[in-house]
């Protein structure tokens, strides 16, 4: 029979559509948060898996699917994955990369220019039928022009958030593992900082790093007790790069001035000292939620599946793998 792809999610009608005429498709019709004996049984049950990041698959999923070949992330991050274990199984791991990096980076400044005009205070204010008591200082921001943007991790999503910096008049500094070839720089007008100078000089942090071992708190209570008093820290990154606790604590004692955050430590989880912030702008994961881009997400995702089986507008080369030596390591099925 036909080989079968299993879609822990709810997607859209033509991922199914694309899939139906090589695959026997079980898609799930809720979102669902699968304990991890109930995942195993659905992979050990698929040559093919399209998946969230609620889907945690480490060496101990892996042993129970011996029939999986292919793991296509619905996410441009893959921390949900224990990539060396799937690459010793021989199944290739591919993510979104790229086609999210606009959404991403629009929303970035949606959650910076909300947090330092209070969008979201003043939306439950007036909504709470406040408006009569408003004066002429009551909802005081923060301009941005002028005001020095610093990005943690410069990889494309951190490029495209610096690049619309020229048109809010923004000098933008950067800190990453490796510096960027100078046209790069050149061509986002950032400039190159140690950790400790985008700390102390960020008017504006933005974290767009991967969490892996080195990243994970990379922004804890030292590195709060190092930023200005009246910066905004803006994590679209992933939960546990930032020490949740601390920046609560950080922004209840006014050693920070807010804080947006779309990224949690044990997300669907907030930290309850987070929600009890006025300061906090705080949204469900949301910064590539667009249609074009969950389309154009989706659609990689099964452009890799069906490469990898030989199918499709990239038959033979799945397009975005992460651990491409599986497919030089292993014939294709
Ligand atoms: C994508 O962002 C996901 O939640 O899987
Ligand atoms: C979402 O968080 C992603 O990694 O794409």
């Amino acid at each position: 029979g036909k080989p079968r792809v299993w879609i822990s999610r709810p997607t859209f009608p033509e991922v199914v559509a694309r899939l139906e005429p090589y695959f026997d498709v079980a898609a799930e019709p809720e979102e669902v948060v699968f304990p991890p004996a109930e995942l195993a049984a659905r992979l050990s049950a698929c040559e093919a898996a399209i998946v969230g990041l609620k889907e945690r698959i480490g060496a101990a999923e892996v042993a129970h699917a011996p029939r999986l070949r292919i793991v296509a992330n619905l996410a441009v991050g893959y921390d949900n994955l224990d990539i060396p274990a799937l690459t010793a199984a021989g199944i290739l791991a591919s993510n979104t990369a790229d086609v999210l990096n606009e959404s991403v980076a629009d929303y970035t400044w949606a959650l910076m220019l909300g947090a330092a005009r209070r969008m979201g205070e003043a939306e439950r204010w007036l909504r709470a039928g406040h408006w009569h008591s408003t004066e002429f200082r009551t909802w005081l921001g923060m301009d941005t022009r002028g005001r020095t943007l610093g990005i943690l991790g410069m990889g494309r999503i951190g490029q495209a958030i610096a690049r619309r910096a020229l048109g809010f008049g923004m000098p933008v500094i950067y800190h990453n593992r490796s510096r960027l070839p100078a046209e790069v720089e050149q061509a986002c007008a950032a400039r190159y900082v140690d950790k400790d100078g985008l700390l102390a000089a960020a008017d504006f942090l933005v974290l767009a790093v991967p969490l892996t071992a080195e990243s994970r708190h990379a922004i804890g209570a030292a590195e709060l007790a190092r930023m200005k008093p009246t910066a905004v820290l803006v994590n679209i990154a992933r939960g546990g790069v930032v020490d949740d606790a601390a920046l609560a604590a950080a922004l209840a004692e006014g050693r920070l001035a807010a804080a947006a955050l779309d990224v949690f430590e044990g997300e669907p989880q907030v930290h309850p000292a987070l929600l009890a912030r006025e300061n906090a702008l705080l949204s469900p994961h949301i910064a590539s939620a667009t249609w074009d881009t969950r389309r154009a997400m989706t659609a990689m995702a099964v452009d890799n599946v069906l490469a990898l089986f030989g199918h499709g507008p990239h038959a033979g080369r799945p397009p975005s793998p992460i651990n491409p030596e599986v497919l030089a390591a292993r014939p294709a099925p």
